[in-house]
């Protein structure tokens, strides 16, 4: 498959093949090759159905049912392995600024990698752009992606070294409560507790390693809290630099793969009068980072 990269040896577009059809094994396997190479894979002109991304995104593995899909109630889009990336109500009408749902996805402004609150968390996220919002005073719905195998080998040796073996623990709550959102469902809470995760990863594939960090990163493993959290800050700070982000503006039928063992990324603010409509598929990790080789 061709690719033109668009930040190097992180994101590019690839060449225009249209992911409503049925794919081959070895498209599959091409695809895998340029997400190896590229953790951030661009395909423009793409016009899914929900079933449609589905359906490719199962090529890659098991689906993930996100926290939101499990709560009980109505809900905007029918299959549940298709997360709801929108400002949209169940009846299409964009919801207030005080919604409770709405509240609760603005966590994903924050630099984040997703589900690293779960024991086993994700690999790939695959978001569909349906609607978009008009440019606003804040931001126009971008999303940017950051480079954490990039970020972790422009580390010192001797930070390398002092980070390689911690654990940090993982928790929803907390990526939430640093915007001030604490109110939750009743058993919500139970249903989703912290989970250790390796702070240093590395890729199977190619065997680099990556820093593995997000919003929902609470704390070091064995350190006082007030340690570890300015160490994830400090970290935090390096690996989202200009220099390792590529900003994605979004265009109606693009598909943007990523890879969330290696990337982290964020929405962008936008104007909240307007329907900006995305769709998810997100892949399951077959085993807690726990478990991966060192
Ligand atoms: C996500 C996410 C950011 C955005 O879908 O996982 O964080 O720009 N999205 O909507
Ligand atoms: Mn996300």
């Amino acid at each position: 498959m061709r690719v033109q990269p668009l930040h190097p040896g992180f994101a590019a577009e690839a060449e225009a093949i249209d992911l409503s059809q049925p794919l081959n094994d070895a498209d599959i396997a091409s695809i895998w090759q340029a997400i190896d190479t590229y953790p951030v894979l661009v395909f423009r002109g793409q016009r899914l159905t929900d079933t449609q991304l589905r359906d490719f995104a199962a090529r890659f593995g098991p689906l993930e049912i996100g926290r939101a899909a499990m709560r009980p109630g109505p809900r905007r889009l029918a299959i549940p392995q298709i997360g709801d990336i929108s400002n949209l109500d169940e009846d299409n009408k964009v919801r207030a600024l005080t919604d409770r749902r709405r509240l609760d996805s603005l966590g994903n402004r924050l630099w984040h990698t997703d589900a690293s609150y779960m024991p086993v968390p994700v690999v790939l996220g695959m978001l569909h752009a349906v609607a978009l919002p008009p440019p606003s005073p804040f931001g126009n719905g971008e999303t940017e992606f950051a480079d954490m195998r990039a970020a972790y080998a422009a580390l010192s040796e001797a930070t390398k070294a002092a980070i390689d073996d911690l654990v940090v623990e993982h928790d929803v709550f907390w990526s939430r409560a640093q915007i001030g959102f604490t109110e939750f469902p009743q058993g919500e809470r139970d249903r989703f507790p912290p989970s250790p995760q390796r702070l240093v990863r590395r890729m199977a594939a190619a065997g680099q390693k990556t820093l593995y960090l997000s919003a929902h990163a609470s704390h070091v493993v064995g350190w006082p809290v007030a340690d570890g959290r300015l160490l994830l800050m400090d970290l935090t700070a390096h690996a989202t630099q200009t220099r390792f982000v590529y900003s994605h503006t979004w265009r109606v039928g693009d598909v943007v793969i990523w890879d969330n063992r290696c990337t982290m990324h964020r929405g962008r603010p936008h104007d909240e009068a307007q329907p900006r409509d995305l769709r998810r598929a997100t892949t399951l990790d077959a085993r807690s980072t726990l478990e991966e080789a060192a």
